[in-house]
């Protein structure tokens, strides 16, 4: 049976097709990338942090992911060895080893994977003890026949495939940090039932105004995606979710169409920053369906921003101009290898490595002004 043609090769046979022979070879010879030029460019997007150099590291996330993409490695195993690059990091507290840890002080790893050629996907959410849940959150993919594994399922999971177990991910920095905000706060972690003000939240945004937390680690994480030149998709998030959360919770990232959805034929989008917002929207999923529609990756994401901001009606959640007060991120790609970042608010960045080697650019913001305006 004849293999159906793709859109590709039908694009590369129709360029070939109005030549002769002698022509064809003769404008392959004077123009190489020629054949090329309608094949889809390869590119990896991720969040700001995955182009920053780290401790001993000769490449940044984007850079490594694309490497290994480009010399033939499977596009999800690059990305994950990228963002593995920030998750072993010690001294970045928002990903993996040393994030910052729940309101019990314990590390709780939250990420998932989606492969597009092959339509599968995995994740974790709530892992204690490894340093690499994106690496679990793979293996679920690889080899059970289930999406999501948490807690201490997933840890006894992640023993069983050979995982090393550890008794605590914290390092000093993110240890002293946690001791620092128990100091500040009342131990009830639970929304007044009058103001709805939550103590811990207030604690935290205060020690990030006052320098001690970076603003985007306080829901640090990373989302990296890529298309390589078959045009095929992957996509993966890992985090360590919102400092000091009440030990359990879960966020965006392991949960598919929040954090991270692609579609093979379509594109990928993944996200950080305030989870609950976007589990509310399931924002990863409307940009994918945008981008199904015809809408080019930045219109897409500005959508979903729209989206959550229009759900956002809750006082505590809005500052002084009735906007949201938190920021919520996008990275995204389509099948075309388009791509795009978007911000809640005007200022984040993202990362992005093509041929023309790494770049760090502004996100498309929805909004002017801080998200504490
Ligand atoms: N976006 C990461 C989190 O909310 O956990």
């Amino acid at each position: 049976m004849s293999k159906p043609i793709k859109r590709r090769d039908f694009m590369r046979a129709g360029a070939v097709a109005g030549m002769t022979l002698a022509s064809a070879k003769s404008a392959i010879s004077q123009f190489p990338n020629l054949l090329v030029q309608s094949a889809i460019k390869p590119v990896v997007v991720s969040s700001a942090n995955g182009n920053r150099f780290r401790h001993g590291g000769d490449m940044t996330v984007v850079q490594k992911a694309f490497t290994m993409m480009v010399q033939g490695a499977d596009v999800l195993d690059a990305l994950v060895a990228g963002v593995n690059i920030v998750e072993l990091d010690p001294l970045d507290d928002s990903v993996g080893y040393g994030g910052l840890p729940n309101a019990d002080g314990v590390v709780q790893l939250d990420a998932s994977c989606m492969h597009g050629p092959k339509k599968r996907a995995g994740a974790v959410a709530s892992l204690e003890g490894v340093r690499t849940p994106s690496l679990v959150a793979k293996s679920v993919l690889e080899t059970t026949d289930h999406h999501l594994l948490v807690g201490k399922g997933a840890q006894m999971f992640a023993r069983n495939m050979g995982f090393k177990i550890e008794d605590d991910l914290n390092t000093e920095h993110s240890r002293r940090l946690w001791l620092e905000w128990k100091r500040r706060t009342d131990p009830s972690h639970y929304l007044d039932p009058k103001t709805r003000a939550e103590v811990w939240h207030r604690e935290g945004l205060k020690m990030v105004a006052e320098g001690l937390v970076d603003r985007e680690h306080y829901y640090g994480t990373i989302n990296c995606n890529g298309i390589n030149a078959k045009g095929e998709i992957c996509g993966v998030t890992t985090t360590s979710g919102l400092a000091w959360k009440i030990p359990g919770r879960v966020g965006d990232s392991p949960i598919l169409g929040a954090g991270l959805y692609v579609d093979g034929a379509v594109g990928a989008a993944g996200s950080t920053g305030r989870g609950e917002a976007n589990l509310y929207n399931l924002c990863s999923f409307l940009i994918v369906e945008e981008m199904r529609r015809g809408k080019h990756p930045k219109d897409a994401g500005l959508e979903a921003l729209r989206r959550i901001k229009a759900n956002t009606v809750e006082k505590r959640l809005l500052n002084s101009k009735g906007n949201p007060s938190f920021g919520v991120n996008f990275y995204i790609i389509n099948a075309k290898g388009e791509f795009a970042g978007v911000s809640m608010y005007q200022g984040p960045s993202y990362a992005m490595c093509s041929d023309a080697g790494p770049q760090t650019l502004p996100c498309e913001g929805l909004l002017q002004g801080k998200p504490n305006d």
